[in-house]
């Protein structure tokens, strides 16, 4: 049976730090679905619809065992609801580590037969965020180089 792995979160925007964790991911797993979630009580800067249309154009091409998707309510129940094996998640520093062990421990509890896998970004993605692009580019910084380059043109085009 084929394995598949959920990759989930917000990808506000989607950095060259989350496409680091896909191809690692897509090494280990046979199907990987990037996973948006609906509605996470933070204001975004793209809509769900904008995410998932970036993360299509961005992933198509260069991963075909990628799927773009969307859930809302428990990962868990998303996740068994597809058929995952797991959920992946990327850790660049130790100060993730807390937070998403506690998260894993808690999906762990909720339902123990959906495994978490950390994977470690690159070095150079450690101290990558989608906060600190939106903070930098607002601000008139650079962020080439940390995002792909579709990713630059729409927030060019939100901007103005
Ligand atoms: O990119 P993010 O914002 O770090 O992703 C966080 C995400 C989407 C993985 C997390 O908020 C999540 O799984 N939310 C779904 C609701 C849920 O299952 N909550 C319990 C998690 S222990």
């Amino acid at each position: 049976m084929a394995r598949r792995a959920i990759y989930p979160g917000s990808f506000d925007p989607v950095t060259n730090g989350h496409l680091d964790i896909i191809e690692r991911a897509c090494k280990l797993f046979d199907e990987v679905v990037v996973a948006l979630l609906v509605n996470p009580g933070k204001a975004p800067m793209f809509t769900i619809d904008e995410r998932v249309g970036i993360l299509n154009e961005v992933l198509n091409s260069r991963f075909p065992q990628v799927e773009v998707d969307t859930f809302e309510g428990l990962l868990v129940d998303y996740a068994v609801g597809r058929r995952a094996n797991a959920v992946v998640r990327g850790i660049r520093a130790i100060s993730d580590y807390e937070y998403e062990l506690q998260m894993a421990l808690m999906n762990r509890r909720l339902c123990p037969q959906v495994e978490t896998v950390f994977l470690m970004s690159a070095e150079e993605n450690s101290y990558l965020s989608s906060r600190l692009v939106k903070e930098v580019f607002s601000l008139g910084g650079s962020i080439r180089g940390l995002v792909p380059d579709l990713v630059i043109e729409r927030m060019t085009a939100k901007l103005k």
